[in-house]
């Protein structure tokens, strides 16, 4: 099995179980367009990322790291009307592309796009009392990952469901003396769930057009 074959499955699976969608075509082109790095999810994550909202009922979901926005997008689609997504971006520049594809995608009122570092804007959000949500996705800067989670169990509830992105980084994260800051950001962030009694948490590992990955998926079972 190799890159090709991970990549024809995804196509065969989402040729069969993702309906045309030209509405998100469009944004992963205008993304690339305006250059940013193709790090957004891969549509059968993104339509992941929807049933999983739809199936916890979200109605306030929390985004940290949105680049061009095409998983807040997916992520915005399983919101009830009255719903709310928070999505944070560092890079002014990928905010005004992302803030662009959500408004073309509909959801100008639904999503607000909050930018500036996420490590100044959670603080913010815990004193707005902006939580508690229902879902946050952490996928933006691998180092932080773990400051992130510290956050976002100040702005969950029991129930709370905090999913990763990127946790596998193509099987390096299994290495212990990696000096990647990215393997070691996602393996102190482990470390931070495994000392953490409050939570409950698995991970599944990836193949697919990205490469090898994963998601970390964690419950906040009390506060
Ligand atoms: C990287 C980050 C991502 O969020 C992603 O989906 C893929 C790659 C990266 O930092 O390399
Ligand atoms: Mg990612």
């Amino acid at each position: 099995m190799n890159h090709t074959t991970w990549t024809s499955v995804d196509e065969y699976f989402s040729e069969h179980l993702l309906p045309p969608d030209a509405i998100l075509d469009e944004v992963l082109h205008r993304s690339e367009a305006a250059g940013l790095p193709p790090y957004h999810v891969a549509p059968n994550q993104g339509k992941f990322l929807l049933l999983l909202a739809q199936m916890l009922g979200a109605r306030n979901i929390l985004e940290i790291g949105t680049l061009g926005g095409y998983s807040t997008i997916w992520l915005a689609r399983a919101l009830p009307q009255d719903g709310t997504l928070i999505s944070l971006e560092a890079n002014p520049t990928y905010a005004d592309v992302a803030i662009a594809n959500i408004a073309r995608a509909g959801f100008a009122t639904v999503v607000k796009v909050r930018v500036g570092n996420a490590g100044d804007i959670l603080p913010i959000l815990v004193h707005e009392e902006a939580g508690p949500f229902d879902l946050i996705f952490i996928d933006a800067d691998k180092p932080r990952n773990p400051d992130y989670l510290a956050w976002s169990l100040k702005l969950s509830r029991p129930g709370t469901v905090i999913l990763a992105d990127n946790v596998v980084r193509n099987g390096a994260v299994s290495d212990s003396k990696s000096h990647d800051q990215n393997v070691v950001g996602i393996r102190r962030f482990v470390e931070c769930i495994t000392d953490d009694p409050r939570l409950s948490a698995t991970t599944i590992q990836t193949v697919g057009s990205k490469g090898c990955d994963g998601f970390l998926l964690a419950r906040v079972q009390t506060i």
